[in-house]
């Protein structure tokens, strides 16, 4: 007899055996994962095993060097993780003597290492620097707090008549004629480098800041878990982006109106997800990943704006300016005006011609990249 209830019956049978064998398997995957991995599945690679005890692990499978560990375990008390622990090429290594961040904290030549720093400072403020600017400089300073480790990148060369001011002798000096912004951040500010910091300031040297407080611009930053921000601008600056002006009555804006034809729905950069590349603020995971995209060879950023929200989960709210703290756009020739005259074009036009071109390039780059990407999906999965 062949009743519809009793095949019905059946197939739950079935389904339930299905799934019982299903966790089984799991639980069995699990407690071998637990025993096996280290001594005899992967004997040729270095695990130990992490838990609560362990939480500065480092591998080459975490998205951010830090507390993999940890966020695993939030997804089960009780589920245990094998990982190797030392970066690739220290493999040799005894994993406890690996230090695989470091930061700018300044020491003493004597005394006790552990007795040597007073504070560490939360937060990174970096400006790239001519000393024709200093006074420029001298002012914004103020308005970082000793919360701050203060760090300039000279492109002219003159480091020490930045003495005479009392705060330039516990700043990080660094130093190489004619370069840009980016270019020393992709060098000098490898997220390993800056990972003691919550968050990290890379400005320009021509921002006024007379209505900023770098402390209280953070309060709102992490209010509302902005990822990547800047202060409004003065809509008395010179301005590209409708987006990056400050807006009277709110606290934080995420979305601007354009020119007509710019905005699409969703609003993506220019009109939401988007700051511009003047006074950028990242936040330490954020920065790690815009530091992988910076390109060695486009030194002048342009474009890495259109860009920042591939950096980011959700975008358009982990984006955005913050109103209540703003800054001035002086737009002082400065950098712009030392490059070469050629062709019959001044030197600034020279430097503008190239961010144009670099532009085109990155964009070229990240559609290739893109495109490589989902071609390499799809290989795998046919
Ligand atoms: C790792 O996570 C723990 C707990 O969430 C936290 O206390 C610790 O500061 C974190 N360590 C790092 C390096 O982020
Ligand atoms: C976590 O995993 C263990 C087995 O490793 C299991 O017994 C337990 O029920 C799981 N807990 C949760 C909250 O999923
Ligand atoms: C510096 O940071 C500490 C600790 O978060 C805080 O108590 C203090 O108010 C900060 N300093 C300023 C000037 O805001």
């Amino acid at each position: 007899m062949n009743s519809p209830i009793k095949s019905g019956k059946e197939a739950m049978k079935t389904t339930i055996a299905l799934f019982v064998g299903f966790v089984f398997g799991i639980f069995l995957g699990l407690s071998l994962t637990k025993m096996n991995l280290s001594s005899s599945l992967i004997p040729s690679i270095n695990l130990i095993y992490v838990d609560d005890q362990i939480s500065t692990i480092y591998s080459p499978y975490l998205k951010d060097g830090r507390n993999f560990s940890i966020e695993h375990h939030k997804l089960n008390e009780t589920t245990k993780i094998w990982l190797p622990t030392n970066p690739p090429g220290a493999e040799r290594l005894p994993p406890k003597i690996v230090e695989s961040q470091s930061d700018f904290y300044l020491r003493r030549l004597w005394g006790l290492p552990h007795e040597d720093l007073s504070m560490k400072p939360k937060y990174l403020v970096s400006f790239t620097v001519g000393y024709d600017q200093r006074d420029n400089i001298d002012a914004a300073i103020k308005k970082f707090s000793e919360n701050f480790t203060i760090v300039l990148f000279h492109y002219d060369d003159r480091i020490s008549e930045w003495n005479q001011f009392e705060w330039s002798k516990k700043a990080i000096h660094i130093s190489a004629r004619k370069q840009t912004k980016w270019w020393y951040a992709k060098r000098f500010l490898h997220p390993d480098i800056v990972a003691s910091y919550d968050y990290v300031f890379i400005w320009d040297e021509d921002l006024g800041l007379e209505r900023f407080d770098a402390e209280e611009y953070l309060k709102i930053v992490k209010k509302y878990g902005l990822e990547i921000s800047q202060p409004g601008v003065d809509r008395s600056s010179d301005y590209t982006w409708e987006m990056t002006r400050k807006k009277d009555g709110v606290e934080v804006h995420k979305e601007a109106e354009e020119k007509d034809g710019w905005c699409s729905n969703p609003p993506v950069p220019p009109c939401a997800a988007f700051v511009e590349i003047m006074a950028p603020v990242f936040s330490r995971d954020a920065w790690r990943c815009v530091w992988h995209m910076i390109q060695n060879d486009l030194v002048h950023g342009w474009g890495l704006d259109f860009a920042l929200r591939k950096c980011v989960e959700n975008a358009h709210d982990k984006i955005g300016v913050v109103d209540t703290q703003w800054i001035l756009h002086k737009s002082i020739p400065s950098l712009n005006s030392q490059g070469q005259a050629e062709n019959g074009k001044k030197p600034w036009e020279g430097v503008r011609d190239r961010c144009h071109k670099e532009w085109k390039m990155f964009k070229e780059r990240m559609a290739n990249a893109e495109a490589a990407q989902s071609q390499g999906h799809n290989s795998m999965n046919s």
